[in-house]
């Protein structure tokens, strides 16, 4: 026993460099895989995304002095809220880059039991619904495809959108 310890050491030592550099390779480990879940080509906020905000979020992310983040999800207000505009606490990070949902705080924050968007910011904060059961992988599906359709506040014509562009998800 006594002769293995050393041993045991070094590849602890080991694993421990060599751990985190295969974790930044391979990109984030903590998120959800939503490759299994059906892709739906042609969201409709109002009907499909704004239901999930309304649901599991606008109860903290509502209107008052200080709505939590920064940020509101009731209806008539997130989408506007939410694309193209910046984070209220992370510089140079938007809340939905239209087309990047892995660019984008709210995926992140949805999809991630630790957010990060390596190597500028390696804690995003909390996950979302803060303190709850993370949202369903359909829910967290519905809001990929929406950011990867552009975000849009109501739904593209299914033919126009180039389906290559988001046949693979994650
Ligand atoms: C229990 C209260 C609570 C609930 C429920 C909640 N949030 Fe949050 N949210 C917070 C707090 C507090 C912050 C700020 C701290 C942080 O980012 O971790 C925040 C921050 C955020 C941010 C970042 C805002 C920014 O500009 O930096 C996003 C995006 C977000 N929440 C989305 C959601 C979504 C989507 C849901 C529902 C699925 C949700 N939240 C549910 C409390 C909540």
């Amino acid at each position: 026993m006594s002769t293995l310890r050393p041993y045991l050491l070094a590849l602890l030592i080991l694993c421990s460099v060599l751990l985190p550099g295969a974790q930044t390779l391979a990109g984030p480990v903590n998120c959800d895989d939503l490759s299994a879940v059906p892709i739906d080509f042609s969201v409709d906020f109002e009907t499909e995304v704004q239901p999930i905000f309304t649901g599991g979020c606008a109860n903290c992310h509502v209107e008052s002095t200080f709505p939590l983040g920064g940020l509101r999800l009731d209806a008539g207000k997130s989408w506007f809220e939410l694309v193209n505009q910046p984070s209220s606490q992370f510089a140079n990070i938007l809340r939905v880059q239209p087309g990047s949902a892995a660019q984008s705080l709210l995926f992140r924050k949805i999809n991630c039991a630790d957010p990060a968007l390596p190597p500028t910011y390696p804690n995003l904060g909390d996950r979302m619904p803060q303190s709850r059961e993370p949202l369903t992988l359909e829910n967290q599906a519905r809001i990929y495809d929406w950011i990867q359709q552009g975000a849009l506040a109501t739904p593209a014509v299914p033919d126009l959108i180039s389906k290559a562009e988001f046949e693979t998800r994650g």
